[in-house]
C-alpha cells in the first residue's frame, strides 16, 4: 500500500470520514473539493440518524466519482490506538475493490497524531493477502490500494515521519507473516536460510550467516541436531546481524527465535487432527527475521544480533527418540521425554551462544507450548524473565503497540523440576502436565550463561522468553489479520528497540 499525507484538497475514489459519537453534523473539511450536489448529499447523511459514531459503525454515500464512507471510532475522550488501529483495519477489510483504488481519509478533528498514525496503521497492517499459490483472478484488476491522509497543515510534518514509520515496520510484519504462513514443503529450514541470505544482498548494513548442517556439527549444536536429523531436510542456525561494525565495544541485544518449519511431534507423533498448522511451528523465527526487516527499513542505526534455530520435527529411522539423552552446545546433557518438546531443544543451543556474542540482553520467541494457549488463550504472549526490568520494560513495550505480553511465574521449584533427571542433567519434560508453560520456561533458562562483572562477581545475562503459541496464529480477535501467521512482536521488539 502506497501511502502519502497531504491536507484537505484532494478526494479520492473513497474518501474515509472517521467521526466520533454523538457528532450531529458533517465535521468541517468533510465535503472539500466534493461538487454541490454530493456535498449536499453527504452532508445530510451525516446530519441524519444513520449512524451516530459508535465504533465500528459505518455510513457510505455513493456520489459520483467518490464514495464516502464515514467510520464511527466512539467517544472523542475514549479513542485510544488500539480502537484507532482495529477501526482502521476493520474499515479496510470491509472495501470493496470495485469501488477504485484510491483511498483518502480525513482525520477532521480531535485527532492526535498518534491515532492518526494508528488508524492508517491498521490499514496498512490489514491490507495483506498470501496468495502466491493461487491463480489470479482474471478480473481483478485492482493493483493495490493507495492512501492519502489528510489532516491540518500543522500535523501535517509530524504526521507523514510517523506514517512512514509504521509502513515501513509494516513490511516487517507482513515479512514475518509470509514466512508463517508458508508450507513446510516449501519453507524448510535450509530455504529460510537462502531467503535470509537473499534479504542481506544489496544492503550494506546487515549480514547474515547459515550454518548448514555440517557447520552445526563441527560446531557441536548437538540439540539442533537432535531434533533436525529426523527430516531429510536437515537443520541449520541462521544469523541476523545489523549494523555489524558499530558499537563493537558495547552489548547489544540478541533475539532468538524458534524455527520449527514443521512440527510432527516426531516419534511422539502428534494426533493427526490439527497437525496441518504445525507449519507455523516457525514463528519464532518469522518474527526474529521480520523485526530485522523492520529494524533495517526503519533506518535503525545500532547493532542488533538475531540467531534463528531451524529445523523439521520428523519421525523417521533417523529420528531421536524419548528416553534418549543428548549433548547439547552448552555441554549439558538433555534427557528427552517426548520429542514433541522439541522447541526447547533447538533454543537450548541457540541461548547457549546468544551468551558468546556478549549480549546486552536475551529475549527468545517461541510457539513453545499447548501449555501457554491453555493459560492465557489467544489475546496475551507468554512472558517470562529473570530480570524485572528487562520483563517490565517488553511488557510496556507490548502495550504501547498493543501486542500483551502477560507476566508468567519463573519459580526455583519449576526449575529443580526440570533439572531432576535421573540420567541427564537437565530433562525436556516435567513430571507432569501442570504448569507446562512454566516448566518449559524453566528449561530454557538453564540455558542462560552467567557473566563476570568489573568486580569479578557472576549475574546471569538478563534474558526474557515470550510464548507466542496462542498469539502467532489464527487469532479471530485480531482485527489487523484476516487468518493465518499474525507477525506477532515485530512491532513490540521494534518499539522496544528503537525506543527503549
Ligand atoms: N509446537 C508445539 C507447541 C504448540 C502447540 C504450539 C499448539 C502451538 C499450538 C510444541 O513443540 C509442543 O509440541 N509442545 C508440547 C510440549 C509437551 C510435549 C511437553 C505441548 O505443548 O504439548
Ligand atoms: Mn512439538
Ligand atoms: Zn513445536
Amino acid at each position: 500500500m502506497k501511502v502519502s499525507c497531504a491536507n484537505f484538497d484532494r478526494t479520492g475514489d473513497i474518501m474515509i470520514i472517521p467521526v466520533f459519537k454523538d457528532f450531529d453534523k458533517a465535521p468541517n473539511n468533510t465535503t472539500v473539493g466534493l461538487g454541490r450536489g454530493p456535498s449536499i448529499a453527504v452532508k445530510a447523511a451525516a446530519a441524519s440518524d444513520s449512524i451516530s459514531g459508535k465504533v465500528g459503525e459505518s455510513l457510505s454515500v455513493w456520489t459520483k466519482g467518490c464514495t464516502v464512507i464515514f467510520i464511527g471510532v466512539g467517544e472523542k475522550g475514549k479513542l485510544t490506538h488500539k480502537v484507532a488501529r482495529d477501526t482502521g483495519a476493520k474499515c479496510l477489510a470491509s472495501l470493496s475493490k470495485d469501488l477504485g483504488n484510491n483511498i483518502v481519509i480525513r482525520f477532521t478533528s480531535g485527532w492526535s497524531t498518534e491515532n492518526m498514525t494508528a488508524f492508517a496503521e491498521g490499514m496498512m497492517l490489514r491490507d495483506y493477502q498470501f496468495d502466491k499459490y493461487q491463480k489470479k483472478d482474471e478480473e481483478n484488476n485492482h493493483d493495490g490500494w493507495t492512501l492519502e491522509c489528510q489532516a491540518h497543515d500543522r500535523h501535517l510534518e509530524v504526521l507523514s515521519e510517523s506514517i512512514e514509520k509504521a509502513s515501513l515496520v509494516t513490511t516487517g510484519v507482513h515479512l514475518s507473516r509470509d514466512l508463517a504462513n508458508e508450507p513446510a514443503n516449501r519453507l524448510y529450514p535450509e530455504e529460510f536460510g537462502r531467503r535470509a541470505l537473499e534479504w542481506a544482498e544489496g544492503k550494506d548494513n546487515v549480514e547474515v550467516e547459515v550454518w548448514d548442517y555440517a557447520r552445526l556439527q563441527k560446531e557441536g549444536m548437538h540439540a539442533v541436531i537432535a531434533v533436525g536429523k529426523g527430516s531429510i531436510r536437515k537443520p541449520c542456525m541462521v544469523f541476523f546481524r545489523l549494523n555489524p561494525n558499530v558499537q563493537s565495544d558495547e552489548q547489544v541485544p540478541c533475539i532468538v527465535g524458534k524455527g520449527i518449519t514443521f512440527d510432527t511431534g516426531g516419534i511422539s507423533i502428534k494426533p493427526s487432527q490439527g497437525m496441518w498448522d504445525m507449519k507455523y511451528d516457525m514463528h519464532g523465527s518469522a518474527t526474529v527475521f521480520g523485526l530485522f526487516q523492520a529494524l533495517w527499513a526503519t533506518g535503525y542505526e545500532g547493532r542488533v544480533d538475531g540467531i534463528t534455530c531451524m529445523a523439521e520435527n520428523m519421525p523417521s529411522a533417523e529420528a531421536y527418540r524419548p528416553g534418549d539423552v543428548i549433548d547439547s552446545y552448552s555441554g549439558k546433557t538433555i534427557e528427552i521425554f517426548s520429542t514433541d518438546a522439541e522447541g526447547r531443544n533447538v533454543l537450548s543451543d541457540g541461548l547457549w551462544k546468544a551468551a558468546e556474542l556478549n549480549p546486552s540482553y536475551i529475549i527468545d520467541l517461541a510457539t513453545l507450548t499447548g501449555a501457554c494457549v491453555v493459560a492465557l488463550g489467544q489475546e496475551a504472549s507468554g512472558l517470562w524473565s529473570n530480570d524485572d526490568k528487562l520483563r517490565e520494560s517488553i511488557r510496556q513495550a507490548g502495550n504501547s503497540v498493543d501486542e500483551l505480553a502477560w507476566p508468567m511465574p519463573l519459580l526455583p521449584a519449576f526449575e529443580k523440576e526440570m533439572t531432576s533427571s535421573k540420567f541427564a542433567d537437565v530433562r525436556n519434560g516435567g513430571k507432569g502436565r501442570y504448569g507446562g508453560a512454566n516448566t518449559a520456561a524453566a528449561f530454557l533458562k538453564q540455558f542462560i550463561q552467567d557473566r563476570e562483572d568489573e568486580n569479578g562477581d557472576k549475574s546471569e545475562i538478563p534474558w526474557a522468553h515470550l510464548d507466542i503459541a496462542g498469539t502467532a496464529w489464527n487469532v479471530d480477535t485480531n482485527a489487523c489479520v484476516a487468518h493465518g501467521g499474525t507477525g506477532v512482536h515485530v512491532r513490540t521488539l521494534h518499539h522496544l528497540i528503537t525506543q527503549g
